[in-house]
């Protein structure tokens, strides 16, 4: 983005100017050029020619919505297969055909990663998901109370805006979702079932969450709560369960919290099991409520297929899983490799992880439970890992961190990142030449975990 003095930027708030757009930004809008100057343009397509009204204006770039669409790309622009798409805040990208996401995708990340002077052929092109609906293995709705009716609106908000879209049909969720969620609307008023409401203090229930095992078919419901008082809860949760037998399970999570952090830190099971089961290849994995899991699980196992074939396993290695989750790189890994020990923050995660070494009768992994940055000097030390995985949050690696690993014996990294922004940050200090003996980028495989939104996975191999 060129640095454009406040003095020259050529729009205003109100203005309505004529937009071109070019490309797909990394957020909800897509990308054009007014006399220069970036404009991003909500629900935009490359190809629109577009009259936009601007109503932010930053020093480099301004923010515009759509009044007309003058004309579009039928290449690019289509209609969405959602019909709640112009409001939705769920997804970004479904008025785009799936290949041009694609394209848009990888032009995106060229970009991201411009900085780091790649040679042409280190991007390998982006690994698509060839389930591209209904991918999400689990779905986590806010609820509100209609006021009139009493009745449960349960889905997510608008974009922009605290107001609830009642989601009767989601496009990217396994289908099982909507009729659980169907279920606990149409129950609601027979057991008071009421939404919490911050503000006033009044009503129960906060999320409706579901997740469920694409190759077992075992599903999870959690009822994110205030407190455990539902009174009648267990014909409540029977009469759900009765309706869907793929429920192995129902929780109450319970979360007193002010801020917008789904999972409060106590669950209790109410009825069945508190953790359904997945298949991943020959592994079988315990996955609790709150634990961090994939969200698209076959995408997830081309993600296992990368990281093994850029570990490139003699079995005489040892390698640092930190940021493992429930633990499924270090299993997926394990058979391959002489030890494993993952690291992760989330004490649920860890016990998910520990059940399913015995479940697999796994030896050679051993999981710690604290955060990475406090953990991994002690790991380092004692077990000298050839190889390391970092799979951070999206707000990336700790700083502290990559210096430990940069003045560390690691000779290998693999990088996985959902956020490309964080992670261009990061490669830049792993690679940086001032460290001493810095890492190399030798390949980075996009791979599409989220289809028709503006997220993107990324794998890196880095070697010293
Ligand atoms: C993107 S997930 C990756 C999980 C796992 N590698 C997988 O593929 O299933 C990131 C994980 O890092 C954990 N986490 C976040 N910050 C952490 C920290 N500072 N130390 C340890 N774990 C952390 C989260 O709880 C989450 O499980």
């Amino acid at each position: 983005m060129s640095k454009t003095t406040l003095k020259s930027i050529p729009v205003s708030e109100g203005q309505i100017i004529d937009l071109k757009i070019d490309s797909m930004a990394y957020d909800n809008a897509a990308i054009g050029r007014y006399k220069d100057f970036v404009v991003m343009v909500d629900r935009g397509a490359p190809g629109d020619v577009l009259k936009v009204s601007i109503t932010t204006v930053r020093p480099n770039y301004a923010r515009a919505k759509i009044l007309e669409i003058v004309e579009s790309n039928a290449d690019y622009r289509i209609d969405a297969p959602c019909k709640l798409f112009k409001v939705c805040g769920g997804c970004q990208w479904q008025h785009l055909p799936y290949e041009k996401q694609l394209e848009q995708k990888q032009l995106l990340l060229k970009n991201f990663f411009s900085k780091l002077n790649l040679c042409d052929d280190v991007i390998k092109p982006i690994i698509e998901a060839s389930q591209p609906w209904n991918y999400r293995n689990k779905v986590q709705y806010p609820v509100r109370t209609i006021e009139d009716t009493g009745r449960l609106k349960a889905g997510y908000f608008e974009w922009h805006s605290n107001d609830l879209i009642n989601i009767k049909h989601c496009h990217i969720q396994n289908a099982l979702f909507d009729k659980v969620v169907d279920t606990i609307r149409e129950l609601a008023p027979k057991y008071k079932i009421t939404a919490y409401n911050g503000k006033n203090k009044t009503g129960w229930l906060r999320h409706i969450c579901v997740r469920r095992g694409i190759f077992t078919g075992e599903a999870l419901l959690t009822f994110v709560a205030i407190n455990d008082h539902l009174s009648s809860s267990q014909k409540f949760v029977s009469e759900v369960m009765s309706m869907h037998p793929e429920l192995v399970g129902v929780c109450f999570n319970i979360n007193t919290n002010t801020t917008n952090v789904i999972y409060g830190p106590k669950t209790k099971v109410i009825k069945g099991k508190g953790y359904i089961f997945e298949k991943i290849n020959d592994l079988k994995l315990k996955i609790s409520a709150t634990s961090f899991f994939q969200v698209n699980t076959l995408q997830a196992m081309k993600l296992l297929e990368i990281i093994n074939n850029y570990a490139c396993l003699k079995g005489s290695e040892t390698i640092l899983d930190a940021y493992c989750g429930g633990g499924l790189i270090s299993l997926s890994l394990a058979k391959y490799a002489k030890k494993i020990i993952g690291i992760e923050e989330v004490k649920q995660s860890i016990e998910d992880a520990q059940y399913s070494v015995k479940e697999n009768a796994i030896h050679n992994v051993h999981f710690i439970n604290g955060k990475v940055e406090n953990k991994i000097q002690e790991v380092l030390e004692k077990d000298k890992p050839e190889i390391i995985v970092l799979d951070p949050p999206r707000i990336g690696c700790n700083k502290q961190v990559l210096e430990t690993v940069l003045n560390s014996g690691v000779g290998k990294i693999i990088y996985v990142s959902c956020n490309p922004s964080t992670l261009a940050r990061d490669l830049g200090i792993l690679t940086n030449n001032e460290n001493n003996a810095p890492f190399t980028i030798k390949s980075i495989q996009l791979i599409d975990m989220f289809p028709h939104s503006y997220h993107v996975e990324c794998v890196v191999l880095l070697e010293r």
